[in-house]
């Protein structure tokens, strides 16, 4: 059996719920939701209303309207960007953002959009007060990554989503390693915009994820279509979430989406947390007294979600992966983790580092193997 710890890019296994909704919609509901009036379309848009609405429960979003179903978390962060920024507007942003954000701010910035990258300490940590000191007349939004897909560093949110209302510029968070596993409520967080894959902590299956549209926040559609809604307007209807949804959804997807986090709401947030930390602190501790060893990231009493990257005194973190893959059985990502910023925040590019990535699916088994395997590798070098 395969040791999976690369939750942070795909959470795996799902729960059989998951898997259990996802064929009862392929075999039972297999119509296209909002385009047609009968039996079969209106179950199909049930499934799509269900799901928005237990995204809402689990964030505290008071109109399940304002959730946009999306292709995965860079799908939202595209549409929110693109859908606010327009040349000579600033965004304020971090040097712990993943490329799914770098990027669009990266081909922004050619057309005119100024983006200041304010740098994080070398645990991955933003000071929300080098945030405050960035904003300028001109600042339209502040960019920040909930959590690091790098080495789990959880930044100050609350503190910037203050600094962002108080400036009155839309504070647009990354939860794409937050969401199901640190209590999120949008209003708490004072969140304008908030973009989530629905196939890492919420249990789903790829090609899901989602937008959260705060009131007040106009977005431009990326993308304009068929919606069911106004045919006879060539105009994109300019209500929610039709404005920003075109064409067929993923229902499939959606399904086991919201299977996904009934499982999660059902078992619970904060306890799923508590089982994983367990974990955590086994990984984090049995790292600590392998001498060749190094862990990467913020200080062990730090908030965290589950990711861990270490490096193995005098190996390539490619070669660390690829032998506890052949060797072992046990599957971490190596490498930049699409997050060369982050990266160079923590000194660790170009090789980048060794990640492990743990959710509720884990076992402490699991983590012994991969000490297990570590030990070994460290001891093969040594000889
Ligand atoms: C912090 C962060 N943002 C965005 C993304 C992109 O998520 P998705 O793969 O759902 O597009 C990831 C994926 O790992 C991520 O870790």
């Amino acid at each position: 059996m395969v040791v999976y710890l690369d939750n942070a890019a795909t959470t795996w296994p799902k729960p059989a719920e998951v898997i259990e909704a996802v064929k009862d919609c392929l075999e039972n509901k297999g119509a296209n939701p909002g385009r047609g009036g009968h039996r079969l379309s209106l179950e199909a848009g049930h499934v799509l209303l269900e799901t928005r609405e237990r995204i809402a429960t689990l964030f505290g979003i008071p109109d399940p309207l304002r959730v946009i179903f999306t292709l995965n978390a860079t799908d939202a962060i595209n549409i929110g960007l693109r859908g606010v920024l327009s040349p000579g507007d600033h965004v304020v942003t971090t040097s712990m953002e993943h490329n799914a954000a770098a990027r669009p701010l990266y081909y922004l910035a050619k057309e005119g959009v100024e983006v200041t990258w304010v740098q994080a300490d070398s645990s991955g940590l933003v000071d929300p007060d080098d945030i405050k000191k960035s904003l300028r007349p001109n600042t339209k939004m502040i960019f920040l990554n909930h959590a690091s897909n790098v080495c789990g560093t959880v930044q100050p949110a609350i503190e910037v989503g203050q600094i962002a209302r108080e400036a009155g510029v839309i504070f647009f968070l990354d939860a794409a390693q937050s969401a199901g596993y640190l209590d999120i409520k949008v209003d708490d967080l004072k969140v304008d915009l908030m973009a989530f894959p629905g196939h890492k902590g919420l249990y789903g299956p790829q090609g899901t994820g989602g937008l959260y549209v705060g009131p007040g926040v106009n977005l431009r559609p990326l993308r304009v279509g068929g919606t069911g809604s106004s045919s006879e307007d060539l105009e994109q209807p300019p209500i929610l979430p039709d404005l920003l949804e075109s064409g067929t959804p993923n229902t499939p997807g959606i399904a086991g989406l919201g299977a996904g986090i009934k499982y999660l709401l059902g078992k619970g947030v904060a306890r799923l947390r508590a089982q994983t930390e367990k974990l955590l602190d086994t990984l984090l501790n049995g790292l600590a007294e392998i001498p060749k060893v190094k862990v990467i990231g913020p200080a062990r009493e730090r908030e965290r979600v589950p990711v861990v990257s270490f490096l193995v005194e005098g190996l390539d973190p490619s070669e660390v992966a690829f032998v506890l893959d052949k060797v072992y059985n046990i599957a971490v990502r190596p490498g930049l983790h699409c997050a060369p910023l982050a990266h160079k925040t923590l000194g660790t590019f170009p090789a980048g580092t060794v990640r492990a990535s743990l959710s509720s699916m884990n076992t402490e088994s699991d983590i012994e193997a991969l000490l297990n395997a570590i030990t070994q590798i460290c001891q093969e070098i040594a000889r």
